[in-house]
Order: structure tokens, then C-alpha cells, then sequence
């Protein structure tokens, strides 16, 4: 059988891709213990692709009870070796208002009280990863290439802060996280992109903007709805299916 071309790992609104085809169920259990829920491995653009759904298929999981070192182990088990993560965020400046598609290129970790490391179990031997540039050159490269041959917009390079959830934040932390450089803000981000990093997986972030952050938009009073970002990420996700076929 061929290797995984690519795992995919779905945030928020996306709980399955719909084009992949001959898909096989399979239900890894691993040394962290159990992924968020099945992977599913079919066929995609004549490539064999992996999915999983981060917050499981029924979006069980709040963002720090994910067991994040489950989902990327079951995935590197079953072979892959480089992963998509889709996240849904909101927008903090100006490039990034809803229903935009981006490759960010930097992060900052606002999390805490999350499992962050491999090494955490004692006796482990501990290593300290560079993370100076948090998401795979090459992989985010191809990434957008690929956007750029299926003609679908991509914002290249931004800047994600990952903060705690469940709760969205308040207009005074979407403030500083602008003045810290911050251009989305999502739940998901980490500790997944530095556990890849440890596993030693390729890894980039597909961030789909959702909303704007709290006071972040032109109506600084707009109350952020569930069905607002829904609606937001099934018109952003339109453009996806092409996007991972072309990459
Ligand atoms: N904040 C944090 N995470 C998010 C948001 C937000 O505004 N929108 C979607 N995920």
C-alpha cells in the first residue's frame, strides 16, 4: 500500500472531508492514549489521505481536553509524516477579516494547564526543539503553491495566538494580543504545532477565519454568534476541497 500523502486534522465546522473516497475507519490507540476519535483514510486527488477530527466527529471536545499528543502519535503510527491542521480563528487585523483562508507563519502561546510536551512523564529524556519558525518551511510553501494553482485566495504568513477557551476573550485581551503582533486568534494551535515539532512531523496551520475577534471588526459592539461562525467557515471551506486536491 502506498504511504499517507498527507493527515489532515479538522477544527471547528469541519468534521469530515467530503471527497474522500474508499475511506477505511481506523481506531489507533496509542502510548498517550486515545486520538479525539476514528482517523479516516481514503483516496484524495489519487493520493492516500488521512483525517481526523479534532474535536471528535460529534465536536465533544472543548480545546483543552484535547488529548493533542493522541491525534498527531495515531496519525505518525499509521504512517504520516506530514499534517494539514485546519483552525478555525478570528480575525484580529485588517488582512484577516471573516471568511478569509491563511497560512500563518509565527504563533504565540497564550495556553495553559495543556500536556505540552513529549516529554512530560518523568524519566523521559527531555529535548528542547527549535521552534523559531513554529510551522514547516516546505510544507507551508506547498500549501500555498497549492492555493495559488487551484485559484483559491490565501493570506501567506500571519501571525496565530493560542489562548485557552472555551470562552472567547475579551475585547481588552484581543487588544493586547494585537499589540503583541497577534493577526488571528484560535484555541487549537498548541500545544499541536510544538508536539509536531517534538514527533519531528512536517506540520502547517490552514487557518479559516471565522469572525472577527471581540471589538477587533468594524462594529466594535458585535456579538460574536455560533451560527455566525458556521456560517462563516462553510463559506471559507468552499474553496478547501480544491485546494487539497491541488495539494
Ligand atoms: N477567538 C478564539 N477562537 C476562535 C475565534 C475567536 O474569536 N473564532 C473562532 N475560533
Amino acid at each position: 500500500m502506498d504511504p499517507i500523502a498527507l493527515a489532515v486534522i479538522g477544527g471547528t465546522g469541519l468534521y469530515r472531508l467530503a471527497d474522500l473516497a474508499d475511506v477505511e475507519t481506523l481506531q489507533p490507540e496509542t502510548r498517550f492514549g486515545t486520538p479525539s476519535g476514528p482517523v479516516r483514510v481514503g483516496r484524495l486527488a489519487g493520493h492516500r489521505v488521512a483525517f481526523l477530527a479534532r474535536h471528535g466527529e460529534g465536536h465533544s471536545l472543548p480545546p483543552h481536553r484535547i488529548n493533542y499528543r493522541a491525534n498527531l502519535v495515531a496519525l505518525q503510527q499509521i504512517g504520516a509524516t506530514r499534517v494539514l491542521a485546519l483552525n478555525t480563528v478570528g480575525g484580529i487585523t485588517e488582512r484577516f477579516g471573516p471568511r478569509v483562508l491563511a497560512c500563518p507563519d509565527q504563533l504565540i502561546d497564550y495556553t495553559w494547564g495543556r500536556v505540552s510536551t513529549i516529554c512530560e512523564e518523568s524519566g523521559t529524556e527531555v529535548i528542547h526543539v527549535d521552534f523559531g519558525e513554529p510551522y514547516t518551511r516546505a510544507l507551508r510553501r506547498e500549501v500555498i503553491d497549492a492555493a495559488q494553482r487551484a485559484n483559491v485566495a490565501l493570506v501567506d504568513g500571519g501571525c496565530y495566538g493560542a489562548t485557552q477557551g472555551p470562552r472567547l476573550e475579551t475585547r481588552a485581551e484581543i487588544a493586547r494580543m494585537r499589540r503583541d503582533g497577534c493577526d488571528l486568534v484560535g484555541m487549537t494551535g498548541m500545544p499541536e504545532a510544538a508536539l509536531a515539532r517534538e514527533l519531528g512531523l512536517d506540520y502547517a496551520c490552514l487557518a479559516i477565519v471565522a469572525n472577527w475577534a471581540a471589538g477587533a471588526g468594524p462594529d466594535p459592539d458585535e456579538v460574536i454568534t455560533l451560527q455566525d461562525v458556521l456560517d462563516n467557515v462553510a463559506a471559507a471551506s468552499e474553496g478547501l476541497p480544491a485546494l487539497l486536491r491541488a495539494l
